[in-house]
């Protein structure tokens, strides 16, 4: 069976991958003594063993704690090589990375400590690894629409580092509409624009995401198929969908990978692509997403990985150069 090697072995990219969810068990703890912060588990071993989760919020409250070791920019810079590193190994070409500056302001350390560390990276991943990057600011959508403001003035001596903004943290109860003026601004600040839509909330936040915020792509939107008109639409628009299966079944949205609706999306004719969301969290990087997926799924054969990486290069918000070469 030739299946694996040809979907670890083509070329792809990552458009759904949030930085801080790269930050391994081992990275965490060695962050921690460096920086000397006390984090409430005994071993990397116990920490990950903390690692079962029954929805969205259950994973967030882990995720924030383990950010909470990240304070100088070489912090920032480990954790983003070390993600560069896996990339490579998977061959990913090109990653647009998310990361949330507000988990990091927040606690005091500076939005130029962040940006500069994953700036740096991205340049240091680009020269030694010939690993392509961009970087897409995320605002918290439990917080407030004057934070996002805030943040996005904080950003802007920074403008040029960054390609577009995204919206990501609890879906429920925070719908897109609650970031319009904010998406605006950011729209006409030239930004490219993505939101989560469609993970753990109803089908109505992906229609409200693209209608009222006017994102270029919807992170997750697999609750799409509640609404058949709405399937239809993004058909027809051939809106990208950043789909990541591991962490589906990780955060329950589907009880087994065999449940999952991946196949039947890209059946519809939708535009999906394969992610990893936060990788140290959920089982694995590019390449674990793949093998996972077509083993559940064994509908799924080689034209399938060949659609969803060429998916993937299309998507991207990389330069059309960059992407001919890539396809
Ligand atoms: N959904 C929402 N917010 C997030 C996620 C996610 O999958 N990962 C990190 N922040
Ligand atoms: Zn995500």
């Amino acid at each position: 069976d030739k299946l694996p090697g040809l979907l670890h072995g083509m070329p792809k990219c990552e458009l759904h991958i949030h930085i801080e969810g790269s930050l391994e068990p081992e990275l965490i703890f060695a962050l921690a003594q460096r920086n000397g912060v006390t984090i409430p588990y005994a071993s990397v071993e116990a920490l990950r063993e903390a690692y079962a989760f029954t929805d969205l919020q259950s994973f967030l409250d882990i995720y924030y704690a383990g950010a909470s070791v990240l304070l100088k920019e070489e912090d920032f810079f480990d954790m983003a090589m070390a993600y560069f590193h896996r990339a490579k190994a998977d061959n990913v070409v090109h990653a647009e990375l998310f990361f949330d500056p507000q988990t990091h302001t927040d606690r005091g350390v500076p939005f130029q400590t962040v940006i500069d560390g994953l700036t740096r990276a991205g340049e240091t991943a680009q020269r030694e690894l010939g690993v392509s990057s961009a970087l897409i600011m995320c605002f918290l959508r439990h917080l407030s629409e004057e934070a996002a403001f805030e943040t996005l003035a904080q950003a802007m001596p920074f403008k040029d580092r960054f390609i577009g903004v995204g919206l990501d943290s609890g879906e429920r109860g925070n719908p897109p509409e609650k970031f319009a003026r904010v998406f605006e601004q950011c729209r006409q600040l030239g930004l490219h624009l993505v939101a989560h839509a469609g993970e753990e909330g109803p089908a109505a936040y992906i229609e409200t995401a693209l209608d009222v915020l006017k994102v270029e792509r919807i992170d997750h939107g697999v609750r799409c198929v509640e609404s058949p008109a709405l399937v239809e639409r993004l058909a027809r628009e051939q809106v990208p969908l950043t789909v990541c299966p591991l962490s589906n079944v990780k955060l329950c949205v589907f009880d087994t990978m065999d449940r999952h609706n991946l196949a039947a999306l890209l059946e519809a004719g939708l535009k999906v692509t394969v992610n990893s969301d936060d990788p140290a969290y959920f089982g694995g990087y590019m390449n674990a997403n793949f093998d996972a997926t077509f083993d559940g799924l064994p509908q799924l054969g080689p034209r399938h990985a060949y659609v969803l990486a060429r998916n993937s290069i299309e998507a991207s918000f990389a330069a059309e150069s960059a992407k001919a070469e890539w396809i």
